[in-house]
C-alpha cells in the first residue's frame, strides 16, 4: 500500500473539501486528482516543478484549481485562504533546499490555512546513521554519496526529521495529532537509479573536473553492487516513513 492510500484509508468517509498540496509534484498531483475535490490549490517552491505538475493535471485543472508557485517563508502566500484538507507530502524535509532552518515555522505557518485535517508525509532521516545489516549500509551509502555530490555542485541536500520532532512540531503549533504511523520502507531499482542518477548531474558541475571523474566511476561502482544485492534480495530493506494526522486544536 503506498503512502497515498494510507492518507485515503486514514480520511475514511470524511469529505475532503477544498485541498492544498502544499508541497507539490507529480505524485502528489496524481493522487490529488482522484479525490472528490471542490476546488484545489497546489503550491511549489519551483517553476519547474509547477510546470511538470501542470502537464500531469492536464485538461484535468479545472477553472477553479491553482498550481501556484511562491514560498512558506513569504506571509503573503495564500493569505486568509482556507482548506479542508491540507496535505504535506515530503514538504518537510525539502524546506532545506527553499528555505533552510526555517523548518520549525512550518506547521505554524500552514496552521491558518487548515479547516479540517493536515496529512504529513515524512521520512525518518537515515543519512548520518551507520546500521550494521547489508542493505541499511547500502541505503545509507547511497544517501550520503548523493548529498554529498549536492554540497560539492552548491546544491542543498533534503534534511529529513523524525517522526517525534515533527508530533512536538505539530503540538506546539496549535494542532492535536489524530493518528500516526510508521510505514517500513523496501527500496526498489526506482530508488538506486533516482537517487544515483542525481550524483551524476551534480558530478557535471564540479569545478575540479578530476574530482567528478574519480566520483562518476565511484557512483558506477556503487549503483552495480546495490542493483546486484537489490535483485539478489528482492530489495533493500530500510527506514521507515511516516504519515501523520493532525487536527486544529482547541
Ligand atoms: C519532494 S517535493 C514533494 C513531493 C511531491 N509531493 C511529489 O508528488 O512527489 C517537495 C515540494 O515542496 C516544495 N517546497 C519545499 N520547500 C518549500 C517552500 N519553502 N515553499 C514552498 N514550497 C516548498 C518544493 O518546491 C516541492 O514542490
Amino acid at each position: 500500500m503506498s503512502l497515498y492510500d494510507r492518507v485515503t484509508a486514514l480520511h475514511g468517509d470524511l469529505p475532503w473539501g477544498a485541498v492544498l498540496d502544499a508541497g507539490t509534484g507529480r505524485s502528489s498531483m496524481q493522487w490529488l486528482l482522484q479525490r472528490d475535490t471542490p476546488r484545489w490549490t497546489a503550491v511549489t517552491g519551483s517553476q519547474a516543478m509547477a510546470e511538470a505538475t501542470r502537464r500531469e493535471a492536464g485538461d484535468r485543472i479545472r477553472p477553479q484549481d491553482r498550481v501556484v508557485v511562491g514560498n512558506w517563508s513569504d506571509p503573503r502566500l495564500l493569505d486568509g485562504e482556507r482548506y479542508d484538507t491540507v496535505l504535506a507530502d515530503y514538504l518537510l524535509g525539502a524546506i532545506e533546499g527553499f528555505a533552510p532552518y526555517t523548518q520549525d515555522r512550518l506547521f505554524e505557518r500552514l496552521r491558518p490555512l487548515v479547516g479540517g485535517r493536515l496529512y504529513v508525509i515524512g521520512l525518518e532521516p537515515y543519512v548520518p546513521y551507520a546500521p550494521s545489516d547489508p542493505d541499511g549500509r547500502l541505503v545509507v551509502e547511497i544517501g550520503r554519496l548523493r548529498d554529498a555530490c549536492l554540497l560539492m555542485a552548491g546544491d542543498h541536500p533534503y534534511r529529513e526529521y523524525p517522526l517525534d520532532w515533527t508530533l512536538r512540531q505539530l503540538a506546539r503549533s496549535g494542532f492535536r495529532v489524530v493518528d500516526a504511523e510508521r510505514i517500513a520502507i523496501r527500496y526498489g531499482e526506482r530508488f538506486v537509479h533516482s537517487q544515483l542518477d542525481m550524483c551524476t548531474h551534480a558530478a557535471g558541475r564540479f569545478h575540479d573536473r578530476a574530482l567528478a571523474v574519480a566520483m562518476l566511476a565511484h557512483v558506477a561502482d556503487l549503483r552495480a553492487r546495490a542493483l546486484a544485492h537489490l535483485r539478489r534480495e528482492g530489495g533493500l530493506r530500510h527506514g521507515h516513513d511516516y504519515v501523520v494526522v493532525a487536527e486544529p486544536g482547541t
